[in-house]
């Protein structure tokens, strides 16, 4: 009986060490230990005997039943502590670990320098004025002194509506007349920024769709001393005090007189490089003094009013500071270009 015993213990501690969970363990239990277990039929059985074998038997049961119940104990907390650091160590944070980085999103390089043109004529007092993508010929063109069949209409190539008349402004130019028309005979500080179309084969040099800067300004008494001032002290605040500038005779239907303004080559200071292709000047404006029937056909009297106008191309202004040699990149939604800005 000592011998089963043992047997007995030994068999229990074995398959005790192969309990893995709660269940196995729980199984493990009711067999060695519960109300059927051989164990206990043997301490029952205690009394038939021999009376000398049953101070030693009995102890040893007792012995053998205590172990086991000791060894579940112990396998129990085991088990319990194995659960716990299964779950710390699946659930634990590494707080050294460096953050995910959120995708950062950017202004468009062509809308940075169309922000930083607004801002420069803000300061100098110049309200944003908004106008139109969309415009007549008569707004577009015939207003602005530019009649039917002009030769000067060749400048731009136009898209037109299926509504006779109706077409995609190509240029910000037509915004003169209507903040005119809304205002006169207040005088007048305004820039009009947006989008213009033109008909054109697309190349790396023009696009189809681009925006502009307008400016207009009208009092009583402004000269071309004051377009010029105004125009340099843009130039110096866009690209540094010490930019040299000049004015150059042009000509547009809608002023008179006309010019273009040119800053000094940045890329080159002046030396002559590819960008300004040698001249050390980078044409960055048309401008000139209102004509006097566009100021008429925008309500004010031109023998008492007059004013200055210009218009300029923040995507042509953004190839030139940034060398961009391909205006299509505007376009092209290509994140290895737009990340560089
Ligand atoms: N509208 C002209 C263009 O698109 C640019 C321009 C030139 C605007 C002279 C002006 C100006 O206001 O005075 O080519």
């Amino acid at each position: 009986m000592l011998g089963r015993l043992d047997q007995i213990e030994r068999e229990a501690l074995a398959a005790l060490e192969k309990a893995r969970d709660q269940e196995a363990l729980q199984a493990w239990k009711v067999k060695y230990l519960g109300r059927s277990a051989e164990i206990g039929a043997i301490m029952e059985g205690l009394r038939e005997l021999p009376k000398e074998q049953r101070p030693a038997v009995g102890r040893r049961a007792n012995e053998v039943k205590r172990a086991l119940e000791a060894a579940y104990e112990a396998r129990l907390e085991a088990l319990r502590q194995a659960v716990v650091a299964r779950s710390l160590e699946q659930e634990r944070l590494d707080v050294t670990l460096p953050g995910r980085p959120l995708p950062r999103g950017r202004v468009h390089p062509a809308n940075q320098t169309l922000r930083q043109i607004l801002a420069i004529w803000a300061e100098m007092g110049f309200q944003v004025y908004r106008s139109r993508e969309v415009e007549t010929d008569a707004y577009n063109f015939e207003l602005l002194n530019i009649p039917a069949h002009h030769p000067a209409r060749d400048m731009w190539d136009t898209f037109y509506t299926t509504r006779e008349g109706v077409l995609l402004r190509t240029h910000t130019s037509p915004g003169q007349i209507h903040v005119m028309r809304e205002r006169a005979p207040e005088p007048l500080r305004v820039v009009l920024p947006g989008m213009c179309y033109r008909y054109e084969q697309i190349t790396a040099r023009s696009e189809i769709q681009f925006n502009q800067v307008e400016g207009l300004a009208i009092g009583s008494r402004i000269t071309f001393a004051d377009l010029k001032g105004t125009l340099i002290a843009f130039a110096k605040r866009m690209f540094g005090q010490q930019v040299r500038t000049r004015f150059r005779a042009s000509h547009f239907p809608f002023t008179e007189p006309s010019a273009e303004m040119d800053v000094e080559c940045f890329v080159c200071g002046g030396e002559g490089c590819s960008v300004c292709k040698r001249t050390g000047w980078l044409e960055i404006l048309g401008c000139g003094m209102v004509h006097p029937v566009v100021l008429q056909n925008g309500g004010y009297d031109p023998a008492r009013f007059s004013g200055f106008a210009f218009g300029m191309g923040p995507e042509r202004i953004t190839m030139l500071k940034h060398r961009i040699e391909d205006i299509r990149y505007f376009w092209a939604n290509d994140l290895r270009f737009l990340e560089q800005f």
